[in-house]
């Protein structure tokens, strides 16, 4: 930036002094080729007077010309001698300026040269010095010099140029000012946002950016704000997953354990001991299992949230399907279980999985529903959904309880639970499956009456990612 801010200041100080010496040449200029014109003007006048050295007429032309151009004029002859000095104090002398020999000695016709003039009061000044050939017949017979002062073209420049150094400096400083603060409106939040982001990846996932103002980097700043949020509340589910995980993991393992060492360290158990603790034992491996088998369908449903299979389907055929694989289990509980399609349907949808989900459901009801209930699968339209549901005459739900329904893990009763086995992941898959489609899972229970579950799924595929 410093580097930048420095350049540009350069640049400026150059282009400051380029228009200085432009202006200060563009004006010298001007007086020098106006002057140079009425020295020439009176060289030619002379030429006459030189010619018949009529010292007369060459001084009162001097001296005319003199008060006429604001100036001293000299008549020198061919040698440089002063013949008539406006001004009457050089007469006589000899003269060996630069101009005067250029125009003598050829090669010019007319010169000119600045003179820095020393003056009694010690304030010098410039002057030009002007020199035209006087010619007659052809010949260079002498030369007129004009010293005019150029002092008030001097300090007008000079003038000018202290005018523009200031204008430039404070327009320097103006523009390292407006550049500094500039940058550090730019920077700052771009900086804030580097730190916020190198803090996070460190581990400090509650760091959030402070959004003020309305522009883009307050939009972007909110963005952000919003993406960490997300991967915060992320990172809160995946340890409280792990950790419900590894308690669901862990107490059938416990459970296990302890009955294998009671009958280890006991002699002589009876063998109908055995047999009870054994059947305990199978019933935990049983639940380890549910467990797992949960798990890996969760991470499956996780991981192939963007390979959803979809195709057309004819959702009779599909609950069908599923209602007919849990026949058996309703039969052998004893809960009649049944089937009636209102609207038959066709949807756009990966089948497999809503069939899992049709099946969590129907699972459900049957599980939960005690001997001589009865669970009613009904396939109807509802708007633009297709509603699939799954009602029965079971223990209903606590009010309290429907909220948390969905979570990972969450089981109403978990003492009946332990009988009824399963591993509470059955509800939250089901939903996950049904937003996957763009659709949802609807509860009405009554505790001690039965619970409808309604799977909703759009008829028009709204497939979500
Ligand atoms: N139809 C129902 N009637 C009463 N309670 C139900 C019903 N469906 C679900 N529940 C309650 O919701 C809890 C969560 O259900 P979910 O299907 O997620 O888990 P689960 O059935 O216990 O185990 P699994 O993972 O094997 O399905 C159940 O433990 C049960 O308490
Ligand atoms: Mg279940």
């Amino acid at each position: 930036m410093l580097f930048n801010l420095g350049v540009a200041i350069i640049a400026f100080a150059a282009v400051t002094m380029a228009i200085a010496y432009l202006a200060e040449d563009y004006l010298v200029g001007l007086r020098v080729r106006e002057q140079l014109k009425s020295t020439n003007n009176v060289a030619v006048s002379m030429a006459p007077y030189l010619s018949s050295a009529n010292a007369y007429k060459m001084f009162e032309l001097a001296e005319q010309s003199s008060k006429k151009y604001g100036g001293r004029f000299l008549v020198l002859n061919k040698s440089g001698i002063v013949l008539v000095d406006s001004f009457s104090t050089l007469n006589g002398q000899k003269l060996d300026h630069k101009e005067i020999s250029d125009v003598l000695l050829g090669p010019k016709d007319a010169s000119y040269g600045f003179h820095e003039i020393n003056t009694e009061d010690g304030k010098p000044f410039y002057a030009v010095y002007y020199t035209a050939a006087v010619v007659h017949d052809g010949e260079t017979i002498g030369a007129v010099l004009f010293s005019a002062d150029i002092q008030d073209v001097v300090d007008i420049t000079r003038d000018f140029i202290r005018v523009l150094m200031m204008i430039s400096i404070a327009a320097c400083a103006m523009f390292a000012g407006v550049s500094i603060w500039l940058s550090g409106y730019i920077t700052r939040p771009i900086n804030d946002l580097k730190n916020v982001a190198l803090s996070i990846s460190r581990g400090n996932l509650h760091q959030r950016i402070h959004v003020s103002g309305k522009n883009e980097m307050a939009a972007l700043a909110h963005t952000f704000n919003v993406m960490s949020e997300k991967l915060e509340n992320m990172d809160k589910k995946r340890s409280e997953f792990v950790s419900n995980a590894s308690h669901e993991l862990k107490t059938p393992l416990s459970s296990i354990k302890i009955l294998i060492e009671s009958l280890l360290y006991q002699d002589g158990v009876e063998e109908r001991i055995y047999k009870e603790f054994l059947g305990d034992i199978n019933k935990e491996i049983d639940r380890l299992n549910d467990v797992i088998s949960g798990l890996l369908t969760l991470a499956r449903t996780d991981s192939e949230t963007q390979a959803l299979n979809i195709d057309k389907i004819l959702l009779s055929e599909l609950v069908f399907k599923s209602v007919t694989s849990l026949k058996p289990i309703a039969n052998e509980k004893g809960v009649a279980l049944n089937f009636t399609v209102n609207n038959d349907l066709e949807v756009e949808c990966d089948a497999l999985k809503v069939m899992q989900a049709v099946t969590n459901l129907v699972e459900n009801a049957i599980k939960y529903t005690d001997p001589g209930g009865s669970v009613q699968v009904v396939l109807s339209k509802s708007g633009s959904d297709a509603a699939i549901a799954v009602k029965d005459t079971g223990c209903g739900i606590p009010e309290k309880d429907i909220p948390y329904l969905f979570d990972r893990f969450y089981r109403v009763d978990k003492a009946r639970a332990r009988d009824t086995g399963g591993s509470g992941l059955g509800l939250h898959i089901a939903q996950k499956i049904a937003l996957l489609h763009g659709g949802s899972i609807d509860v009405q229970s009554e505790e001690g009456k039965g619970s409808v579950f309604t799977l909703y799924l759009p008829i028009k595929s709204e497939v979500k990612a």
